[in-house]
Formats: structure tokens, sequence, C-alpha cells
């Protein structure tokens, strides 16, 4: 079956087709409208202007998602219905829902969360997947671990108290004045720092407390105050950026490394998946690859392209809930959607 995938939870406006056969999945398209540039300037996003360029870039980026396709072809049109930015998500409903109205075919709503763990297996094989396996997604909004027993059932094992990952990324880089979105240019400098000794510490929040839940706002803190307390002339320079960026990149993948690794001891999962825009990083990408591996379970990642917020897995994860509806009264937008019941 082929399936239109629809996500516009934040500032992405992001469609694709996607060919279904059994385990076997062909990408016919996949376009993504980036906000990015338009957000820079408010150093986040900006929901009241997200919400507009949906609205205004959704007909473009269907019309290059069906481009040299007949739309009468397709079978289900898939959209996140939540989490996230609620004049978003509704931008994204209203136009599947007006399409599916027009071509006559069924919906499938999907949970954003749910399409960045199962953005593991757009290339990885589903029918090989070791079962239990401990995801932790890591996103702008979200720093979650759950427990997969199977697709479709996933307990929460622990979730941030205040500020995500991703988040945390971004904040600390809204404070060196490197712009939006953080991840990204903290990564690229934190690998030019070549520095042999550490100038100053940086916390690692909650990473001995006996539970699998984070904290990121007090690093975020610690980062601040350091700044704040630096002569003008330190603050601006490239070494100390470099070294910012290094040790705040190091912190949080200290602490996501151990409380998963913790995690997935205690719950004897045999396989880690990772997801969410953070999963992008490299850094984060050797360590857990290498750390998973001697520990002897297997890691799954996406490839960096369907980390961050894209229409495959959104697709994807349609196809594989299955749960088509023509009842479309009864779609609403869920801006704090949940997916799992605590363990
Ligand atoms: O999943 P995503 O695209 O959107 C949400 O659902 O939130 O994640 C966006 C987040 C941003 O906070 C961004 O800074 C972070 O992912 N990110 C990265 C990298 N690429 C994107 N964080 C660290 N390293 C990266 N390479
Ligand atoms: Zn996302």
């Amino acid at each position: 079956m082929i399936i239109l995938g629809i996500d516009t939870s934040c500032d992405e406006t992001a469609l694709a087709l996607l060919k279904a056969e059994k385990s076997k999945f062909e990408i016919l398209s996949n376009v993504i409208s980036s906000q990015i540039e338009l957000h820079k300037k408010y150093g986040g996003v900006f929901p009241a202007l997200a919400k507009r360029e949906h609205q205004k870039n959704l007909p473009t980026v269907f019309k290059k998602t069906i481009k040299n396709f007949d739309p009468s072809r397709i079978d289900a049109i898939s959209f996140t219905y939540g989490p996230g930015l609620e004049p978003c998500l509704w931008q994204g409903i209203n136009f599947a829902l007006d399409l599916a109205n027009n071509l006559k075919k069924p919906i499938i709503p999907v949970n954003h969360i749910e399409a960045h763990i199962l953005a593991n297996f757009i290339e990885n094989d589903i029918s090989s997947v070791q079962l239990p396996a401990l995801c932790l997604v890591v996103s702008g909004g979200h720093t979650t671990l759950f427990l997969m027993e199977k697709i479709g059932c996933y307990k929460l094992v622990g979730e941030t108290k205040d500020d995500a990952a991703g988040e945390c990324f971004d904040k600390v880089a809204r404070i060196l004045d490197l712009g939006y979105p953080g991840g990204p240019i903290i990564s690229k400098l934190a690998a030019e720092f070549k520095g042999e000794f550490l100038s100053f510490e940086l916390p690692r929040p909650m990473i001995h407390q006996k539970n699998y839940d984070f904290s990121f706002s007090g690093l975020k803190t610690a980062v601040l105050y350091n700044y704040k307390k630096q002569p003008l002339k330190i603050r601006k320079s490239k070494n100390y950026i470099r070294e910012m960026a290094f040790q705040t990149q190091q912190a949080i993948i200290d602490v996501l490394l151990h409380k998963t690794l913790s995690a997935a001891e205690n719950f004897k999962a045999k396989t880690i998946m990772l997801g969410g825009g953070v999963a992008a990083n490299k850094e984060l990408r050797e360590r857990f690859k290498k750390d998973i591996e001697d520990r002897k379970m297997t890691a799954y990642m996406p490839s960096k392209e369907f980390c961050t917020d894209n229409g495959v897995m959104i697709a994807l994860t349609a196809y594989l809930s299955g749960k088509k509806t023509t009842n479309f009264k009864k779609i609403k937008a869920d801006g704090n959607l949940n997916i799992s019941a605590k363990i």
C-alpha cells in the first residue's frame, strides 16, 4: 500500500510517500520545507509564525511530494496529531482531512514520538529486531526512555523533569550567541575543541540518582553563570566558546548514556534504539554504538536525515499501526499526547 505521511508538529513542513509491503519499505518521495531561517532571529520556534508558514507551505510541499504521481494511487493519508505545537498540528490535520475528503481515502492519525522510535525501521529490518528494546527519544521537546515490548506497546521508564536535551543544546547556543538550532552548531564547535586541559567543570544533573529521569535546566544555568562571570574578552574568544560547546555536549551525552545503559540492564533489554533530532549528534551516535555493543546489545539508530522531523517516519508508523479510520469528526490536535503507561 502507498501512504502519504504529513508532519507539521514544529518548524518543519514535512511530507513523504511511502510504499509498504509486509516489512519492505520504499520511499517514493520525501520533501521537507524547513523554517529554520525564519525562526533564527527569535532564537527558537515562534509558534504563531510557524503556524502561518505551515499553512503557506503545505500546498507547495504536497505538489512536490506527488510530482509525477497520480494521487488517486494513495491508499491512506497519515498525519501527526500530537504531541507538538497545537496551532501547527492543526494545519497538518486540516490539510490531511481536506485531502482525504477530496480523494475519498481513509486517514491514519500518528503519534509523533512513536514515529521517532519507529524511524529506526526505515532502513533497519523490522523483522529481525530483538525485543524488549529500550528506546531513547531525544528531541527539542522530549527526553524520554520507553521500554518497547512489541511494536505499538510502550512503557514509560523515565523522562525529563524540566528541559529536554535538544532544548538544552538550543538554550546554551542562545547564551553563547550562536544561533538556532543549537545542536548542530554546538556539535561542530565541540569537534573543533582541541584543548588537552579543561578550564572549568559542568554538572551532570541527576546522574547518580537511582531512577531513569533526566534534568537539563541546571546544566543550562551552570553554563549561564560561567559565561556571565567571564571577562568580555574571554567570553567572545574562540577557545572559550569551543570548550563550552565541548563540555556541554559531553555533559549531556554522559547523562543520556549512563541512564540509558542502567535502564537497559535493569529491564534486560536486548536492543537499544535512539530517535529524535538530538540522535543526529555525531558524538552521541559514536559513544552509544560503542558502549551498547561492548555490552553485547544491539544499537539501532536512524540515519541522520531520519532523526529530525520527516514525513517518512509518519507514514511508516501509520502502516505499522494499521489504525485506518474514516471517522474524521473525532480527530483533534493534542499538544501533550502520550504513548505509554508508567512502568
Ligand atoms: O526531533 P526534532 O527535529 O524536533 C522535535 O520534535 O523537537 O528535534 C529538534 C532538536 C533541536 O533541539 C536541535 O537542536 C536538535 O534536535 N538537534 C541536534 C542535532 N541536530 C538537531 N542536537 C544535537 N546535535 C545535533 N547534530
Ligand atoms: Zn520531532
